[in-house]
């Protein structure tokens, strides 16, 4: 069969890590998939960099919407971040060029997912986001594939690394906030635009993708009670340790009698439940189906390797030539939500 050309834009820990996996597992990509893999080029902000692996066999574009409507390209992928700019430039460019998109940009789906989906769909093409939500974690796949025949009751979850890290080394050390968010910052755990991370906006991002797929809403990202960490004081943290629990920055998203409810705030978990004993920037997802009843998936939500692995399935998805609705059913059946949580007490 016909190789699978593809064209990255964004060469930093994910671009990297997707180049390094197209390179040690050519051989076990094509017996999977039944396709060649080939890099047509590859666009990032600044050519000469090291960046840890040697860029001189693909062509290089320093545009990005060049690079995703070039004719040796079939599928975009989108890993330089930011939901505007030059990010959903180039995604729409690729999507109008009839060109299918991989991205692992929640923030860009969060706030345009809907415009982009229909995007998609009108060109008959495929835009995957596996790595936008928990990493490693193949929590979209669960949820469009191997849950497609549960009603969804309920997710929850912890969906940002830094947070969990941040909360955990608080308890651990014993130490305030700023102390931990300071040696997080040192160890580049967290965004370049930190509040992203302990304003919890990243994590309420990755719900609102779930939820949209979860119960065939339309991304609602404004109607998420939001709270991030922030005003988590050591004290708050070993009260909650006194009467057994722990604090963890919890994601919660289901269909009420008044609509859906959605929230991303500070929640006090028992020590010893799974949420409880979740350490570090590891990321859990608990998902309620109708007819399987609870799925718990755990694992690492960021990081080269873990979050290229998320990119790379959905290459490979490609490959197969699987297409599928954006959000798991049309994007224009999707309903506006009626937000419950602005009316929660
Ligand atoms: P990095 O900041 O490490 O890399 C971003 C890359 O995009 C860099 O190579 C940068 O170029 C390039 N870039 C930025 N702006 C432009 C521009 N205007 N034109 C061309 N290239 C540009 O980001 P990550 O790899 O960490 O993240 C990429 C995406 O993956 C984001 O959407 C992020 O939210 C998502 N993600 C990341 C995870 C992680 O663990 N890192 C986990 C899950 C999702 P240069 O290198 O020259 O500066
Ligand atoms: N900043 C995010 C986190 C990266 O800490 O989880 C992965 O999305």
């Amino acid at each position: 069969s016909k190789p699978l050309r593809l064209g990255i834009a964004g060469l930093g820990t994910v671009g990297v890590g997707v180049l390094r996996i197209l390179r040690q597992q050519a051989a076990l990509l094509e017996a999977r998939t039944g396709c060649k893999m080939v890099v047509s080029a590859v666009s990032a902000r600044t050519r000469n960099k090291d960046r840890g692996l040697s860029l001189s066999s693909y062509d290089w574009e320093d545009d990005p919407v060049k690079l995703a409507t070039r004719d040796d390209v079939d599928v975009f992928v989108e890993l330089m971040g930011g939901a505007d700019g030059p990010a959903k430039a180039a995604t729409e460019a690729a999507l109008t060029a009839g060109k299918h998109v991989v991205t692992a940009n929640k923030a860009m789906l969060a706030l345009h997912g809907q415009a982009l989906a229909e995007q998609a769909e009108a060109a008959d093409v495929a835009l995957r986001y596996e790595a936008a939500v928990a990493g490693g974690i193949p929590v979209i796949k669960t949820l469009m594939e191997g849950l497609a025949g549960n009603g969804i009751t309920r997710i929850m979850g912890v969906m940002n690394g830094s947070c969990n890290y941040i909360l955990t080394r608080m308890e651990d050390a014993g130490k305030s906030y700023q102390e931990i968010f300071a040696e997080a910052d040192g160890l580049g755990y967290l965004e370049a635009d930190p509040q992203l991370d302990v304003g919890g906006i990243d994590a309420a991002h990755k719900l609102a993708i779930l939820s949209s797929i979860a119960f065939g809403t339309k991304i609602d990202f404004d109607g998420i009670q939001l709270e991030g960490i922030e005003r988590i004081a050591i004290e708050d943290i070993r009260a909650a340790a006194d009467m057994g629990y722990k604090i963890k920055l919890l994601g919660v998203t289901q269909m009420t009698g008044r609509g859906l409810e959605q929230r991303m705030m500070p929640c006090l978990v028992p020590q010893t439940s799974p949420l409880g004993q979740l350490d570090g920037g590891t990321n859990m997802v608990v998902i309620e189906g109708d007819a399987v009843g609870q799925i718990v998936l755990r694992g690492a939500g960021a990081g080269e390797g873990p979050t290229a692995s998320a990119v790379m399935a959905d290459v490979c998805d490609i490959a197969r030539g699987l297409r599928g609705s954006v959000f798991g059913q049309p994007a224009a059946t999707l309903e506006a939500t009626t937000a419950a949580s602005s009316q929660t007490p």
